[in-house]
Parts: structure tokens; sequence; C-alpha cells
């Protein structure tokens, strides 16, 4: 992971696909406009812009705990400082005016709200002040703040109760939501509770190149489960206690690649199928269907009998948790950044779990595409491509497989910082958002709102 050294601001859109527009199909240039109603905003999260780590009362993060390692850190550096939001917050708001932004996607630090992580721990009223003032001022300035409740910064202290994995960690979520629909509720009115829980389960807890840097692989299921039972207590807390009166929605964010099957065979089609279940249907169903996918439940299951530990299987749902999961959204957050071949393949180096080796397949970037420069002061090997029309492809999945929800892109463009001529940059949002505009021309996929951020 690298910490970024200056806060990204990437394209973000959101409007209403409400009209049938002229298609650009084919073409790699902007065509059309997006519709009257279509918005353009920005998107941060805390840890990368805030900075004032341990400033007025704020407890530490898993991220500031994870960072105090420079071997985490490519390149080394924390975001004790980072891009000093917490001080700037001012200058920020004016550059989003001067950007003609009508939305800003922002994160809730959690512990700069709740420094150990819950009420009964205390307070921090100078953190609360802060997100106050900062919401205020973007309202009043005609920006709609989007505040993410979770983007991956935890309370140390609830990290050292276990955190994600702990099943408790759905109660001091749900308390910490409640809370902030309560405080802030009257004047945000768009609420996203977790924002890629796959990272968060993945990275965190298998792979350990996110904080809390966990290496434990038959951890990942369970995590993910704790994160859909917290979501979506948080989000009946919304319906039952707040929307009548505050009026706002609140959703998920889901991040997924596509995905293309390497060859024509029925393997890799399949393969290509267990990939896009994996990672996105993994938390998509249960929000939709009530329940994981059919083919991930028995894949694993097969998988954790061959490995002689049958009792490692899919966490299940109980009845009254399917129900209460199923529909906890009133819109679908959709992060995208790049597209993967798939290739079928028995893993067989791995004896125990482990989310990739459960799939039986590959991944692999098709060289095909123009590669594009990503970071390169610090990512070397990265082999980012321009294929905008995985975006495309992805929303028009979602719309089918899941009965037309309403969809917001909340992440998608390319880091570049350090140059200010970077037009691999350019290319990539010009690509990506094209294809969004050809996705929308067919109007029968009729995804409703939507936001690249
Ligand atoms: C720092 O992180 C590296 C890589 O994860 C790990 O091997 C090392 O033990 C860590 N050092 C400390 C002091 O925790
Ligand atoms: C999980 O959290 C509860 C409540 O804070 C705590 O009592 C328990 O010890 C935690 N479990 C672990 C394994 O840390
Ligand atoms: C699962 O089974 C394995 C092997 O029998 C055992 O070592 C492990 O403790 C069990 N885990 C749980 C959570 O029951």
């Amino acid at each position: 992971m690298f910490l970024e050294r200056c806060s990204a601001v990437s394209l973000l859109v959101l409007g209403f696909a409400s009209e049938i527009i002229f298609c650009a199909q084919g073409s790699d240039t902007i065509m059309d406009k997006f519709p009257q109603d279509f918005s353009f905003g920005v998107g941060s999260a805390a840890f990368p812009t805030e900075g004032a780590w341990d400033t007025d009362g704020k407890g530490a993060s898993i991220w500031d705990e994870f960072a105090k390692n420079s071997s985490n850190i490519q390149g080394g550096g924390d975001a004790k400082k980072s891009g000093d939001g917490y001080h700037k917050y001012r200058d920020d708001v004016q550059l989003l005016k001067e950007l003609g932004v009508s939305h800003y996607k922002l994160s809730f630090s959690w512990p700069r709200i709740m420094p150990k992580g819950t009420i009964a721990d205390g307070l921090n009223n100078a953190g609360i002040s802060y997100y106050s003032d900062l919401i205020d001022l973007l309202v009043a300035n005609g920006i709609s703040p989007l505040v993410t409740l979770y983007h991956w910064d935890l309370p140390q202290a609830l990290q050292l109760k276990g955190g994600w994995s702990n099943r408790t960690s759905v109660t001091w979520f749900r308390n910490y939501a409640d809370f902030c629909f309560g405080r802030f509720g009257n004047k945000v009115k768009m609420w996203t509770t977790i924002e890629d829980p796959f990272s968060v389960a993945y990275k965190g807890y298998e792979s350990g190149e996110h904080a809390p840097g966990l290496r434990t692989p038959g951890e990942v299921y369970n995590v993910g489960h704790n994160l859909l039972l917290a979501h979506a207590e948080a989000y009946r807390v919304y319906r039952d206690t707040y929307k009548t009166a505050q009026k706002g929605q609140v959703g998920i964010s889901l991040s997924s690649d596509w995905f293309v099957a390497k060859s024509g065979t029925v393997a890799s089609t399949l393969a290509d199928i267990r990939a896009l279940t994996f990672r996105l249907g993994w938390f998509a169903d249960p929000i939709f269907k009530g329940d994981y996918p059919e083919t991930m439940k028995q894949l694993v299951t097969s998988k954790r009998i061959s490995q002689g530990i049958p009792n490692q299987t899919l966490p299940t749902f109980s009845v009254a948790e399917k129900a209460m999961i199923k529909g906890s959204v009133d819109f679908l957050g959709i992060n995208h950044f790049k597209t993967q071949l798939v290739a079928p393949n028995i893993d067989t180096s791995s004896a125990g779990p482990g989310f990739y080796a459960d799939q039986n397949l590959v991944l692999e970037t098709d060289t095909s595409y123009p590669k594009l420069e990503f970071r390169p002061e610090t990512n070397p090997n990265s082999d980012r491509r321009l294929m905008g029309f995985g975006l495309r492809k992805l929303l028009q999945y979602v719309t089918a497989t899941y009965n037309k929800p309403v969809i917001y892109v909340t992440q998608n463009g390319l880091d570049s910082c350090g140059t200010l001529e970077d037009q691999n940059r350019v290319d990539y949002i010009r690509d990506y958002t094209n294809s969004v505009l050809q996705g929308e021309c067919a109007a029968l996929y009729g995804f409703n709102e939507l936001m690249l951020g």
C-alpha cells in the first residue's frame, strides 16, 4: 500500500439516466453530453486526507498503527499530516466550489468521533465539531456531502478486541452509525456504510497488504460476514429511526473488476463467472438476494472437505439475518478500476484456505490494451490498461443481475501524483467516462443514477 502524498482528486459523476440520448457506440471520444441533471463531483477518504492523526483528542486507527512499520508502506511514510484537511478544510471547500462539483464524497474517521470506538468509552467533541463545520460549509456552498461511515480506519482500540473478526463488531458499527445519523443526518442526505468490504476482508485479513496487516486466510469469509451484518444493521437503524424525518438514502460501496474469459471454452467461461461471483456476488448476492451465491457456498465447502477442514466453510445467515440483509440498500455504490482475463486452473499449491485459491482460476492482464503509468515512481511493476468498456459491462451486469438497483459509481480513476502532465490520466478518464455514456445510451440497462469518484 502506498500512502497518498497528495489527496487524489478524481472524477465523480452523479445524475439521472432519464433520457434516451445519442449513442457514441464504438467511438473513442465523447460524442454527446450527459443528461442535464447529471452531476460531477469528487471524492476522498479521511485517512489520506485529514492528517492531524492525534490532534484534539483523536484516537489511533488501525492505519495509524499499520503505518508505524515502514515496511508496510511503499517508500515508507505515514499519514500523520497527509493532506492536512483537518486544518485546511476551508481551502478544500473553496477548491471544490471552483471545480464546480455538486457532490463531495468524504469519509468520517471513526476514532476522530469515538477515540476508542464506543460511546461508552467517550466521544471526542472536537472531532464531531470538525465534521459538523465541514458539512455546514459544504452545504452553504451548494455542495451535497456523501458521507462514508467506514473507509478502512477502524479504531485501534477495537482491533485489540479482534476488529472485524469479532462478532461484536456488528454492534460496534451499528452504534457508531446510529450516532452519526442522529448527529449529522439533518444535513447529510447520502450515506454509504462500508467502503469496499472486499478490500477490508481480503487485504486486511488475508494478504495483509492493508491494515491491520493480518495473514489469516481462514478468517476472510468470517470478516466479510460481519461486515455484511454490520452494514445491514446500520441500514435498518436508519430506516427505522431516521428516514422518515431525514429523508436520506443509505447504500454500500462494492468494488469489482470486470472479468473476461481468456478463451471461448466452457471452462474459461465458467471461471469468468466464478471470478465475478466471488468478487462481487460475495457481497451483492446477500444484499439483493438474501444469501451467498450457491456456487460460492458449494466451491468453498468442497475445497474445505478436500483440505480436511470441513468446519471452515462460508458462515451461514439465520433466517432472520437473511431477511435483514436482503434489500438493505437504497442505492449501490460501485468502485471499478480494471478488467482482467480469467482462465480456469485448479490451485494445488495451497493446502489451506485462500480466497483466490478457492476460485480455481488464474487472473491475467490483457496486454493487447494500451498500458498506463500508475504512479510510476513507486509502482514500476503496475500494469493498468486502458479498458474502459469494463466499467460499462460491469454496470450492465449489475443492472441485469440485481434487478436494476440505483447505482452510483463511487470510485473510478487513475492516480498520477507527482507530475502535472499526466496524459495517461486524461486518457483513462476519457475512456471510462465515454464508456459510461455509451452504457447509458442503452436505455434498457436503466441504471438511474451514476457517479464516478
Ligand atoms: C513490519 O512489517 C514486516 C512486513 O509485514 C514484518 O515482517 C515485520 O515483522 C514488522 N515489524 C514489526 C516491528 O512489527
Ligand atoms: C470481542 O468483543 C467483546 C466485546 O468487547 C469482548 O468482550 C471479547 O473479548 C472480544 N473477543 C475477542 C476474541 O477479543
Ligand atoms: C476445525 O477443524 C480443525 C481440524 O479438525 C481443528 O483443528 C479446528 O480447531 C476446527 N476449528 C473450529 C473453528 O472448530
